[in-house]
This record gives structure tokens, C-alpha cells and sequence, in this order.
């Protein structure tokens, strides 16, 4: 039977895809986003653009501008709508530029997150429900929040009480939030650690966008440490696998990685990037930042057997499906727009 679901954080990257798996398999998508301008907002509206291009059914997308962290706005969202899950996606999600604005980073990932929680167990509704008005809530964290744990392959037991960068901590404390919420009022949690997310519509402050500008644009991109660091890339399709499967499955509490358990050396993914693209990233060597973690690597057992979750998409496939779309959006896009404004000034 289809669901109704509310997605926030639907214009970025990771939301867009989930949004779009769900309308194809016939599910209704509310979804929100206030377009913050972290990253050009254009982006983010070409996204939307997309998934309402491609819907089957117009009524069954409904997107609204709004911010997470307004608290009467959510609540409206709840009075108007009736989900059977939230997929919580909306966040600030730089690690270093987490530093220059920790206040904000604690403000829309763990007020904002605290706002959809206390509506999700119906506190917002005039009438108290007496339990959660969602039957599931997904909640996107992180494999930062391992930290410089010894533990590896990272592991869910695992305590994770040395984030090492604001928005570690601020993701780490919703986690922690969630269950509260679980255990006061029987909502159903699950929280997602994402490992390395890349693929089309990727972030543009992200390793890949940003080796693939350096190789078609010439920009710098800092290389950390030589290369020499393990990073647990997970093409996007698998990310949105997991996340289907989470909203399926009410769990009760879980903490549950999602990554592709086959962590890459730095180094090579760029090669990868490079050999595909046919050019060279202009690499600037750069000390290690404090925030960084030399390894990221999920052991994805628990995600295996709660979610039926099976990575499918290798890295040289990855590489090759996100340059495809970085071909078609950006550059293309560029060239588009630069004609349109070569025409209109020409006129
Ligand atoms: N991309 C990755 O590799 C990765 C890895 C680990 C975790 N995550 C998590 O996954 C989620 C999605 O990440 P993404 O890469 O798609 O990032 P993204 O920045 O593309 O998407 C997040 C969206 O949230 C929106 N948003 C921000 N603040 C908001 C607010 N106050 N109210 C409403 N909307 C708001 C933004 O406008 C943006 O469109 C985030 O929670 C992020 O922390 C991502």
C-alpha cells in the first residue's frame, strides 16, 4: 500500500534521490527544505525541478519552502498532513565549516531535529496523542561521529564519545535525542550512519565535485595527508536502498551504518576519478585538519541482516555514473546558461 512521507532537506542532494525512489514506487512525498545557501540554492531547485519533472502523478509531490528550526512551521506541516514516516534529512553537513558556525550547526541539527521529533510524537497536535503520530522515524547520521575510534571496521556498539568536529558532535547528540523519544513515547527510530555519500547532484563542497572541478576547471583542491587516508565511498543508489528499507522496517531504536564496507586510499579514488575523466586534478598537499578521521569503514553486518541492505555499486561504476551527471549538469548547464547570455546580449 503506498505511504505518505515527509522528507526534509528534499532539495539537497541526498533527499532529492530518496524522494524520487519513493514516488516511483508510488509513495506520496511531502517534502521541505528552506534552500539554505550553504551551496549555490540554483542547485537545489534544479533538483526539485527534476523530481517534479518525473512525476507520474502531480499530486503526488507537494514541496515547501521552510525552515525546521520554526517550530509553529512544523507544527502546521503535522496539523495539515499525516505521515507514515519521516525521513529526516535536512541538516548543516560541512564538517570543517562546522568550526566557523558551531551555533548554527547545533541549532538546525539538534533544535530543528528536536522540533520534528516533538511533532512526530503528536506534542504539536491540539489534541495529546497518546502515541507517535508517525509510525517511523529516519534520522540521517553520520560515520563522522566514530571519531579517532580504534575500532575498525566501525562498528554501531561502539561508544562514539570523541566527535572531532561540531557537526559530529551536534549529529552524535540527535542520535542520542532520538532515543528519548523512543523510550518516552514508543517512536520508532532509526538512525542512518552515512559513509562518504557521492554520485550525481553531489554536494559541491565534497572530495568528488571538487576533484572534478579541479580536473575540467583548473581549481586547487587541498589533498590532506598525501592521499593517505581511507575513505568508505558509497555510491548514492545504495544510500537510497538502505534508507527504503529503514522506512519499511519499524525497528523500535536502532543505530544502523550504511556504507559500502570497502574502504578506498584517497589516493586512488583520485586516480580512478583522473583516468575516468582523462585529465589531472591541480592537488595542493595539505597538512591533515584536526577534524579529519584517516579512516572511515563501515562494518555493515547489522545493516545486512535488519535491512536486507547489499551494496551493489562499485567505485569505478560510481566514478563513472557521477562524472556522467557532473557532464551533463554542470558543464553542459554552464555552457547553456553562457549561450542563453551571449544570445540575450547579442539581441
Ligand atoms: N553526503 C554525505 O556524504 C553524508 C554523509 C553523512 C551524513 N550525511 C547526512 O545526510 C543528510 C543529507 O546530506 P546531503 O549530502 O544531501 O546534504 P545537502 O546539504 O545537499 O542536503 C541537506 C538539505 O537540508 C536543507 N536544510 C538545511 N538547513 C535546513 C533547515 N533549517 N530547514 C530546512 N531545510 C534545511 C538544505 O537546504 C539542503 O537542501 C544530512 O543530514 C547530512 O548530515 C550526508
Amino acid at each position: 500500500m503506498s505511504k505518505q512521507i515527509l522528507i526534509t532537506g528534499v532539495a539537497g542532494f541526498i533527499g532529492s534521490h530518496v524522494a524520487q525512489a519513493l514516488l516511483a514506487r508510488g509513495d506520496m512525498v511531502v517534502g521541505l527544505d528552506n534552500l539554505y545557501p550553504y551551496y549555490d540554492p540554483a542547485q537545489k531547485l534544479a533538483n526539485i525541478l527534476e523530481i517534479e519533472e518525473n512525476l507520474h502523478d502531480a499530486d503526488s509531490f507537494i514541496f515547501l519552502e521552510g525552515d525546521i528550526c520554526d517550530p509553529l512551521f512544523v507544527e502546521r506541516i503535522f496539523a495539515e498532513y499525516q505521515f507514515d514516516a519521516v525521513v529526516h534529512l535536512a541538516a548543516m553537513a560541512g564538517i570543517r565549516s562546522s568550526i566557523t558556525n558551531p551555533a548554527l550547526y547545533f541549532k538546525v541539527n539538534v533544535n530543528g531535529t528536536l522540533n520534528l521529533l516533538e511533532a512526530a510524537v503528536g506534542k504539536a497536535s491540539p489534541v495529546h496523542a497518546t502515541r507517535p503520530m508517525v509510525r517511523n522515524f529516519v534520522f540521517a547520521s553520520t560515520s563522522s561521529v566514530y571519531g579517532p575510534t580504534k575500532q575498525i571496521p566501525f562498528v554501531e556498539t561502539d561508544p562514539c564519545t570523541q566527535p572531532l568536529a561540531p557537526y559530529a558532535a551536534s549529529k552524535r547528540a540527535a542520535e542520542i535525542m532520538g532515543y528519548t523519544y523512543h523510550h518516552l513515547y514508543g517512536l520508532n527510530f532509526t538512525a542512518l550512519r552515512f559513509f562518504t555519500v557521492y554520485g550525481p547532484r553531489s554536494r559541491p563542497d565534497m572530495l568528488a565535485y571538487k576533484i572534478a572541478e579541479s580536473i575540467y576547471k583548473r581549481r586547487e583542491v587541498p589533498l590532506f595527508n598525501n592521499g593517505k587516508m581511507y575513505r568508505d565511498w558509497t555510491y548514492i543508489d545504495d544510500i537510497v536502498q538502505g534508507v527504503l528499507a529503514a522506512i519499511d522496517r519499524p525497528l523500535g531504536y536502532e543505530i544502523i551504518n550504511l556504507g559500502r564496507g570497502e574502504p578506498v586510499l584517497l589516493a586512488e579514488f583520485i586516480r580512478l576519478l583522473e583516468q575516468e575523466a582523462g585529465g589531472k586534478a591541480h592537488l595542493v598537499p595539505t597538512p591533515m585538519p584536526d577534524t579529519e578521521m584517516p579512516y572511515t569503514y563501515a562494518d555493515i553486518s547489522k545493516a545486512r541482516s535488519l535491512l536486507d541492505y547489499q551494496p551493489t555499486i562499485s567505485v569505478a561504476d560510481g566514478i563513472r555514473r557521477f562524472l556522467d551527471w557532473y557532464h551533463q549538469r554542470v558543464i553542459r548547464g554552464e555552457r547553456e546558461a553562457l549561450l542563453q547570455k551571449c544570445k540575450s546580449g547579442i539581441r
